[in-house]
């Protein structure tokens, strides 16, 4: 593949804001996307300095922000915060294990201008799915919440994670969502970074029951056309080329912790060496525009071969620089999901060897950490 540079265009605004409100959550997904240190409460950022933040992303030209977490329902302060995006005109979308609110809490939120609510799933099976939250009766509150979400007359996505406990049922998860009356369900293969690059040997499933699942997801999407929108995400360890993650660095989309650090994605901080700007000391605006971590990674000057001279360079973006770190030791390589990668069959071969043997107990999520992010690399790798 080859093909000439183009010139850098102009830097458009990101499109989406992730605002992780705070790291406590009362589930322990062993595939958790919150890093190994996990936040605590007390540095979270106050009431009026997420406002602020949501003026400035309103400012930047940031149309949709997503309320998430560890779960942004423990904040009693979240009925404050969505009123303040509807009243400055952002679009927001509660990310929600649906486990804390009742219908009443639901309810205020709705009426402050909530306009979509996004809530997982582990399973359709709820023994399965109490064993990877960690949770007795995950499965009973979720239905609940679900049920209120409708009955309220807000649009629900369901989000449905896939791993080796769950992956047979894939279409029963789809007819779930449908059931619940769903406009859209996401069926997305655990992406393995932080907790799940932890817990890779007991959550990967084999190529064989990868490719029936795939095959399941098209078939329901054929049966249930105009029903319901179904997005697949496709497991990287058996991919041949790379997803565009977070839709290239830089470009799309931003990510802010607990405490106010702006990272590109939110696995940024796996990655040595990398400076994250905080909201506390700069404006967005600067921060999307000319933070380190965020030019690190931007565009295409910074790849090597072989995405410098791959025609796909600018549709992929080099795929994902925190799956490339976690399997090549280099931010800076081309994802190892690319079969042009050199590492590309390591990586498969670490699939098939983890998802052959016997699953291991899970690490679950915690706060106090088990190990070390630099100990959990190493034996990751
Ligand atoms: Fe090309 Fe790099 Fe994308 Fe592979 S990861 S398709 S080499 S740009
Ligand atoms: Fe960080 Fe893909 S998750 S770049």
């Amino acid at each position: 593949m080859s093909g000439a540079a183009n010139p850098t265009p102009p830097l458009a605004p990101p499109l989406a804001a992730l605002l992780e409100l705070t790291h406590r959550c009362p589930l322990q997904c062993p595939y958790c996307s919150n890093p190994i240190e996990l936040e605590r409460a007390k540095g979270e950022l106050s009431t009026d300095e997420w406002r602020r933040v949501l003026d400035e992303a309103a400012e930047l030209g940031v149309l949709q922000v997503h309320f998430s977490g560890g779960e942004p329902t423990v904040r009693r302060d979240l009925p404050e915060l969505v009123a303040h995006a509807r009243r400055i005109g952002l679009y927001s979308n509660l990310i929600t294990s649906g486990v804390t609110l009742d219908r009443a809490r639901l309810a205020v939120l709705a009426q402050a201008g909530l306009d979509h609510a996004q809530l997982s799933i582990q399973d359709v099976d709820h023994q399965t799915a109490a064993h990877i939250a960690n949770h007795p009766g995950v499965q009973g509150k979720k239905l609940a919440f679900a049920r209120w979400v409708r009955e309220i007359g807000l649009p629900l996505t369901i989000n449905a994670v896939v791993n080796r406990h769950n992956v047979t049922r894939v279409e029963r998860m789809i007819d779930l969502a449908v059931e619940l009356g769903a406009v859209r369900v996401e069926v997305a293969h655990v992406q393995y970074y932080g907790w799940a690059l932890r817990n890779r040997a007991a959550l990967m499933p084999t190529l064989e029951q990868v490719q029936e699942a795939t095959q399941r997801v098209e078939a329901a999407r054929a049966r249930l056309r105009g029903q319901i929108v179904i997005d697949y995400v496709v497991p990287d360890y058996y991919a041949r080329q790379p997803k565009s993650c977070m839709g290239g660095w830089g470009r799309q989309f931003l990510n802010i912790t607990p405490s106010g650090e702006v990272l590109p994605c939110h696995a940024a901080q796996t990655i040595p060496g990398l400076v994250f700007d905080s909201v506390r000391h700069k404006p967005l605006a600067e921060i999307w525009a000319s933070s380190a971590a965020f030019e690190a990674y931007r565009g295409t000057d910074w790849m090597p071969e072989p995405c410098r001279s791959c025609d796909q360079r600018e549709v992929d973006w080099g795929g994902c620089r925190c799956q490339a770190l976690a399997i090549t030791g280099s931010a800076a390589a081309a994802d190892p999901a690319c079969a042009l990668s050199p590492a590309h069959q390591e990586m498969r071969s670490l699939a098939e060897a983890a998802s052959a043997a016997p699953a291991p107990d899970f690490v679950y999520r915690r706060m106090t950490p088990q190990e070390t992010p630099a100990k959990v690399a190493a034996a990751t790798r």
